[in-house]
């Protein structure tokens, strides 16, 4: 290669990377001064991960249908943008959505839509019931691993469905649904929603077996019912959903999200500091709670919902496997590694449902966390505190990881990638502010 050609890749290898960074110093991130007690009292929002699947259920109704207790996410907006695609009226209102789904117009969900929100894929099982076909682009991986979806396709298609996938998308034909039994491999919380939606306008009886029992899917099933569907079991490995001709409107209350909760339970944790989490159901957060007290914090129940965490003067290290739920779940597992990087002595954590969802641990390190990777194990070794960093969240949990980890850091912590965090946290830099955090969102651009 000449010189004068090695001068100017040499220079356009030195003008892209001075592109990026300047591109990552206009990302807005977080600032946030720690090593201060937090204390008060938060409220949690509703849950991301039942609103999103929710949306998608009101497909099934041949009325309008009312959410409320609806989260400000990134999240709800790109599905509404989803939904008003296929015809379906969205009106949103503060933490208010009104769903009308009379008039159904397409039945292919937009690719440059659905590439950018997993779930919006669990809209086919109501799309393929109610209207006899769906185009759904296939999902694709993300940061947290490959993420299939076979055994969503598998199921409709034991439900008697034509399903194919073409061109990167799954096309699905059925006349009408037909009740089946069907053997889930895997207890996914997904697959479980698509078939259970798909389900409850299918003709005869649909026996779920293995199928996964979190909150949200119990929530779903809830929703349903009060459109008049007919399900039993929601919330134990056998669902049984007993099809209907037709669904109608329903007012409905999103549950707590169990997650968010679990977030502001370590953040108070970490920081030594005694606060309140509340509007929350104590009983979704069982295996946090059982973690929080091994590890030596005690959690009180002032009100029904509500837990106060008064966290011990010495904090030691617990191992931690995630499992599908009632299993610890792994949406809690990054939290959970940032606060026992600081516990005494050492601790485990293993990753069994997904593949790569330790991206969290480097940037801990960067923070001086202890911590070795050996196959989907986190091997951490506590240290008395952590400094500030500029961090990266990789992930939506990994962002909030880096945020609990800046609140008990000696000095200042910024974090980027709050483009995941604002996927699943409704205002959280407020909320921490209002429990005494010194807590700030910079936009570079916005400054300008
Ligand atoms: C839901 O994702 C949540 N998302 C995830 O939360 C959560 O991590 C996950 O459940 C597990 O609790 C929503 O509800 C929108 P799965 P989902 O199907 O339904 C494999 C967050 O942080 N699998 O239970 O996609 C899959 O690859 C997000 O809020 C197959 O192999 O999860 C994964 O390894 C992240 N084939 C495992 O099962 C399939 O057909 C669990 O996935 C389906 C899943």
């Amino acid at each position: 290669m000449s010189t004068l050609s090695q001068d100017s890749s040499n220079q356009s290898a030195e003008a892209q990377s001075e592109s990026a960074a300047k591109a990552k110093d206009e990302q807005p991130m977080l600032q946030i001064w720690g090593g201060r007690p937090l204390e008060g009292h938060v409220q949690v929002s509703g849950a991301k991960n039942s609103a999103l699947v929710l949306m998608t259920g009101a497909l099934l109704a041949s009325e309008p249908c009312r959410l409320s207790n609806v989260p400000a996410l990134a999240d709800i907006a790109r599905m509404g943008e989803i939904l008003t695609a296929l015809g379906v009226g969205i009106t949103q209102g503060k933490h208010v959505l009104e769903i009308d789904p009379r008039h159904i117009t397409k039945t292919s969900a937009p690719y440059e839509l659905v590439s950018q929100l997993r779930a919006s894929f669990f809209a086919i099982g109501p799309l393929l019931a109610r209207m006899g076909e769906a185009r759904v682009p296939l999902p694709g991986g993300c940061a947290i691993g490959a993420r299939p979806v076979e055994i969503h396709v598998d199921g409709l298609k034991q439900m008697g469905a034509e399903v194919y996938i073409e061109h990167g998308t799954v096309h699905a034909y059925a006349k009408k649904l037909k009740g089946a039994r069907i053997y889930m491999d895997y207890p996914s919380v997904g697959a479980t929603e698509t078939l259970m939606m798909a389900a409850t306008l299918a003709e005869g009886e649909t026996v779920l077996e293995n199928a996964a029992q979190e909150p949200e899917v119990v929530d779903l099933a809830n929703f349903c019912r009060s459109m008049g569907a007919q399900i039993q079991g929601a919330g134990t490995n056998t669902i049984v959903i007993s099809g209907v001709p037709r669904l109608h409107g329903t007012d409905y209350q999103i549950v707590p999200d169990r997650i968010e909760a679990a977030t502001f339970l370590t953040a108070g944790a970490i920081t030594r500091s005694e606060i309140t989490v509340e509007a929350l159901v104590p009983g979704h957060l069982t295996a946090a709670i059982a973690k929080l007290k091994a590890i030596g914090c005690q959690l009180i129940s002032d009100k029904p919902d509500a837990l106060r965490i008064v966290p011990g003067d010495v904090l030691r290290g617990v191992d931690i496997e995630t499992l599908p739920y009632p299993g610890f779940p792994t949406d809690m597992q990054a939290l959970f590694v940032a606060l026992l990087s600081l516990c005494e002595g050492s601790s485990v954590v293993t990753e069994t449902v997904y593949e790569n969802r330790l991206g969290h641990v480097p940037e801990l390190k960067r923070m001086g966390a202890d911590i070795k990777i050996k196959g989907n194990n986190a091997m951490i070794q506590g240290v008395p505190q952590l400094s500030g960093a500029p961090v990266t969240g990789t992930d939506l949990r990994a962002s909030a990881a880096m945020v609990v980890a800046g609140l008990a850091a000696h000095g200042q912590t910024t974090v980027q990638g709050l483009h995941h965090l604002d996927r699943g946290y409704d205002n959280i830099e407020a909320k921490l502010r209002s429990l005494g955090a010194k807590i700030e969102r910079i936009d570079p651009v916005a400054k300008v």
